[in-house]
C-alpha cells in the first residue's frame, strides 16, 4: 500500500484542537488498512510569528511543497492584531495558496439529515442538499492590477480594484467543475455577470467553449451571479456543481454555507494544476477561523476539519472508499445524536471536541 506524506499545520486558536481530532481519525483509519500516512506537523500563522517572526517560514513552505497534501487548521487571533499587515497571520495562508498555485477552491455545502432543523431555511428546502461550489481562487479582482487608492486634485480620493481573467485561468477552473460534475449529478451552473462585466462576457464564452469541446455529457446552465444568490436561498437543491470567479465565489459560498447549519461543519479543498506525474498540490482546511471565543475550551466542532481530511483522501489520493468511510462515520455519529455545542438543539447532550472526534473514530 502507498504511504502518503501529510503536512499538518494546526495553526492558532481552535486549529490545534480540531487537528487533534484529525489525528484521532487517522489512527482509526490506519487500523482499517485502507490507507497509510506519514504525518509531520509544523507552524503557520500566529504560532509561526511567535517562533520565527513571520507567519510562514521558507522551511515550512518547502515542506508544504514536498508534501503529498497539506491539512491546515486555522490562523489568527487577537494576540496578533498589532503586527504589521505584511506579516499578519493570514498572510501565511495567502502565501501558501499563491506560491503553491492553489487556484481551485472546492466548498461543499451539505445538509446532514440529522441537522436539517439547524439550517437558516426550512427543512424541506435544505434536506438532502449537496452542492459543490467551485471558486476560482488565485485570480480576479482580489489580485488584478492596478489596485490602489490615489488622491485627486481636490484632495478627495479614488480607489481602484481591477477584475482580470485570462482564457487559460477560466479554462482550468471550468475543467475542474466539469470533471467533478461527471462524478456527481452531471450538472454544472456557471455564475458571472456578462450583462455588465467584460470579464463576465469572457467567462461565459470560455466556459461554453470548454463544455462544447470536452463535456458533451454534462448539462451546463449559465446564471447571473445576483440571481444565483437569490436562487440559493429560494430553491438551493436546483444546483449541483456551481462554478464561479473569486469574488462571486467568496460571497456565494458563504450564502451556501449558512444553508447547512454551522460554520463548524464546512470543509474545503484548494487544488493546484495537475502536473506531468498526474499529481497536484492541495491544501485542505475548514472554512471557519480560529474561533478565539471558544479556543482552549474543548468546545470546537471538529467535523469541518475531519471532513477536510475526507476531501483530502478523495481528491488528492483517489481513496474514495476511505473517504466514504470518514464521511459515513460523520453522518452516523450525527444520526446517533452526537452534537457539539454549535449544533446542539434543546435537550441534546453536548460533546466536547475530543469526545466528538472519538465518537466519529469509533463509528469508522
Ligand atoms: P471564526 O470562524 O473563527 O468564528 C466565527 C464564529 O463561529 C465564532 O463564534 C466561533 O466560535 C464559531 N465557530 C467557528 N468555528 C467553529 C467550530 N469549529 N466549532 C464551533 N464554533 C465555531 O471567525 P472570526 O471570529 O471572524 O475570526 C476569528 C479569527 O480567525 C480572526 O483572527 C480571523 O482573521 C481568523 N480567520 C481565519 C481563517 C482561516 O484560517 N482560514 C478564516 C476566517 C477567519
Ligand atoms: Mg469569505
Amino acid at each position: 500500500m502507498a504511504t502518503y506524506k501529510l503536512l499538518l499545520l494546526p495553526g492558532d486558536g481552535i486549529g490545534p484542537e480540531v487537528m487533534a481530532g484529525v489525528q484521532t481519525v487517522l489512527a482509526a483509519l490506519a487500523e482499517t488498512g485502507l490507507a497509510h500516512f506519514e504525518t509531520e506537523a509544523d507552524l503557520v500563522g500566529g504560532s509561526a510569528i511567535d517562533a520565527h517572526g513571520k507567519p510562514l517560514s521558507n522551511a515550512t513552505l518547502a515542506k508544504a511543497d514536498a508534501a503529498d497534501a497539506i491539512l491546515l487548521g486555522a490562523v489568527g487571533g487577537p494576540k496578533w492584531n498589532g503586527v504589521a499587515y505584511e506579516i499578519r497571520p493570514e498572510a501565511g495562508l495567502l502565501r501558501l495558496r499563491k506560491d503553491l498555485g492553489l487556484f481551485a477552491n472546492l466548498r461543499p455545502a451539505i445538509c446532514y439529515p440529522a441537522l436539517a432543523d439547524a439550517s437558516a431555511l426550512k427543512r424541506e428546502l435544505v434536506e438532502g442538499l449537496d452542492i459543490m461550489i467551485v471558486r476560482e481562487l488565485t485570480g480576479g479582482v482580489y489580485f488584478g492590477e492596478p489596485k490602489e487608492i490615489t488622491t485627486l486634485p481636490d484632495g478627495s480620493k479614488r480607489a481602484v480594484d481591477t477584475q482580470v481573467y485570462t482564457t487559460a485561468e477560466i479554462e482550468r477552473i471550468a475543467h475542474v467543475a466539469f470533471d467533478l460534475a461527471g462524478k456527481r449529478s452531471g450538472r454544472v451552473a456557471s455564475a458571472e455577470k456578462h450583462n455588465v462585466m467584460k470579464s463576465g462576457v469572457l467567462w461565459k464564452e470560455v466556459v461554453t467553449a470548454v463544455h462544447a469541446r470536452h463535456y458533451a455529457g454534462i448539462e451546463l446552465e449559465h446564471v447571473l451571479a445576483d440571481n444565483c444568490a437569490m436562487q440559493l436561498v429560494r430553491r438551493p437543491k436546483q444546483f449541483d456543481v456551481l462554478v464561479t470567479d473569486n469574488l462571486f465565489g467568496d460571497v456565494l459560498s458563504d450564502v451556501a454555507a449558512m444553508l447547512t447549519g454551522s460554520l463548524g461543519m464546512l470543509p474545503s479543498a484548494s487544488l493546484g494544476a495537475v502536473d506531468a506525474r498526474g499529481t497536484r498540490k492541495a491544501l485542505y482546511e475548514p472554512v471557519h477561523g480560529s474561533a478565539p471565543d471558544i479556543a482552549g475550551q474543548d468546545k470546537a466542532n471538529p467535523i469541518a476539519m475531519i471532513g477536510s481530511l475526507a476531501m483530502c483522501l478523495r481528491y488528492s489520493f483517489g481513496l474514495g472508499e476511505a473517504a466514504d468511510l470518514v464521511d459515513g462515520a460523520i453522518t452516523a455519529a450525527l444520526a446517533g445524536g452526537a452534537r457539539t455545542a454549535d449544533i446542539a438543539g434543546d435537550g441534546s447532550k453536548v460533546l466536547g471536541t475530543r469526545a466528538m472526534a472519538e465518537t466519529i473514530a469509533a463509528e469508522l
